[in-house]
């Protein structure tokens, strides 16, 4: 199989940085929801070991990559910048660049900056122009480096995850203060598209590329014939992700999204990033899981075509390319990562839409929020005893995917073929 789409990795720095920072995740441990016990400020090491990891990218033949920057790093008390810290990322851009790395790089990747937690953090519309504040100062130190941006990383798994499942920061169960999560996040990124593209403008850069990253699923209901399932099924697709990708894209906030100031319609997003991992079978007001389907080690349901529905959903919405922000799976042993690579890459290749890149989550194993260390996601090993790094059979393939530009027979054989799925 050819293949035309480009690929890459994708990151988030609470995920892969350490440092004891005061945020939402480093408090989040303190307070004991990491399942593990294992803590951000341990990850993995990125912090010190950023030159070996991009070193070791560039060998594997990545070309682009997703990360993101940690606002509470940078701007560790409100609107006190810490110089140090930008002087860092600005290095490691450096870096990137000087292997041929061009950075998509995401503004906001689920971590608040403790004192914004405290003023209401996103639950308060007000904060809108702190947020925005943020952004441009990241904007202006970053732009001769960065070209394309991700404003705010799944604002629905943001709201749901900490304001209805109670599982990340802050731990609320409020379906209303979860809706206005995504309403206020909504509009911070529309705001941001805006201002974004006004400071490059003023600062004389040009190619700039702002989206942001969208966490989209199929919904489907268990049954076919229950009326109660199908009626549960649209509804909860279009809490969870219908209603915020309208506010997103155009400025359209529909029932039970609601406007926060002033925001003008129009057409926020220069890319689709889509971040894609499962499918939701639902039977009642809440998330669901198929029982007899192939599932990866956190019990996600694998299926490699709702990647293609996905993306050609948002396509039909508004014509813009296809970045797929994350793609991935949890499998800890690396079983079955090869084929999931190659299954949903096939989806893409064979859908005739314009899905131009493909960040595979994640480069490395990492800290993955509330599983803590135990759930691996990367093509690299990590010990994070030793943090040594070691290249999977999963990052073996991939390269060679990069390097060769298709996918042959000899690779089917050696990395895809005998490895199978589990229910
Ligand atoms: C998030 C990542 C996370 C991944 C796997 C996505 O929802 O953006 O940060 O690690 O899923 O759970």
């Amino acid at each position: 199989m050819k293949l035309n789409i480009l690929l890459g990795v994708s990151s988030a720095a609470t995920q892969i940085e350490g440092g004891g920072f005061s945020h939402t995740w480093s408090d989040w441990f303190l307070k004991g929801w990491i399942k593990d016990s294992s803590s951000p400020a341990n990850a993995n090491d990125h912090l010190n070991r950023w030159k070996e990891d991009i070193d070791l990218m560039s060998e594997m033949g990545i070309k682009i990559y997703r990360l993101s920057i940690e606002w509470a790093r940078i701007e560790p008390e409100k609107g006190k910048y810490n110089e140090e810290a930008v002087l860092w990322y600005r290095r490691l851009l450096e870096y990137m660049k000087s292997r041929g790395i061009a950075p998509l790089l995401t503004l906001h990747h689920f971590t608040n900056p403790l004192w914004f937690e405290n003023t209401g953090g996103f639950a308060e519309p007000a904060n809108i122009q702190i947020f925005l504040g943020f952004v441009e100062y990241a904007v202006r130190q970053f732009s001769d480096f960065v070209d394309e941006y991700v404003t705010i990383n799944e604002p629905n798994v943001f709201a749901v995850m900490g304001y209805l499942n109670g599982v990340f920061p802050p731990g609320l169960r409020s379906i209303g203060k979860a809706l206005r999560v995504q309403s206020v996040m909504a509009v911070c990124h529309i705001k941001a598209y805006d201002l974004i593209h006004k400071i490059r403008r003023e600062l004389g850069f040009k190619n700039t590329k702002v989206g942001f990253a969208h966490h989209a699923r199929v919904f489907v209901p268990k049954s076919n014939i229950n009326l109660w399932h199908k009626l549960c099924s649209a509804l909860v697709s279009h809490i969870f992700q219908g209603a915020i990708i309208r506010a997103c894209l155009f400025g359209d906030f529909v029932f039970p999204l609601k406007r926060y100031g002033k925001v003008q319609r129009g057409e926020y997003a220069d890319f689709h990033g889509l971040n894609y991992y499962s499918r939701s079978t639902i039977s009642s007001p809440a998330d669901g899981i198929r029982e007899d389907a192939f599932h990866n080690d956190l019990g996600w349901e694998i299926y490699p075509e709702g990647i293609g529905i996905c993306a050609g959903e948002l396509c039909k919405m508004l014509k813009r390319p296809v970045y797929i922000t994350e793609n991935g799976t949890c499998d800890n042993n690396d079983s079955f990562r090869c084929r999931y690579i190659y299954d949903h890459l096939k989806v893409l290749e064979d859908s005739g839409l314009p899905v131009e890149r493909y960040y595979h989550w994640c480069f490395t194993d990492n800290f993955e929020w509330c599983e803590g260390e135990s759930a691996r996601f990367g093509i690299v090993h990590i010990d994070f005893k030793t943090q040594k790094r070691t290249v999977k059979k999963s990052g073996r393939f991939y390269s060679a995917m990069i390097k060769n530009k298709e996918i042959t027979d000899e690779m089917l054989e050696e990395f895809v073929k005998a490895q199978e799925y589990r229910k």
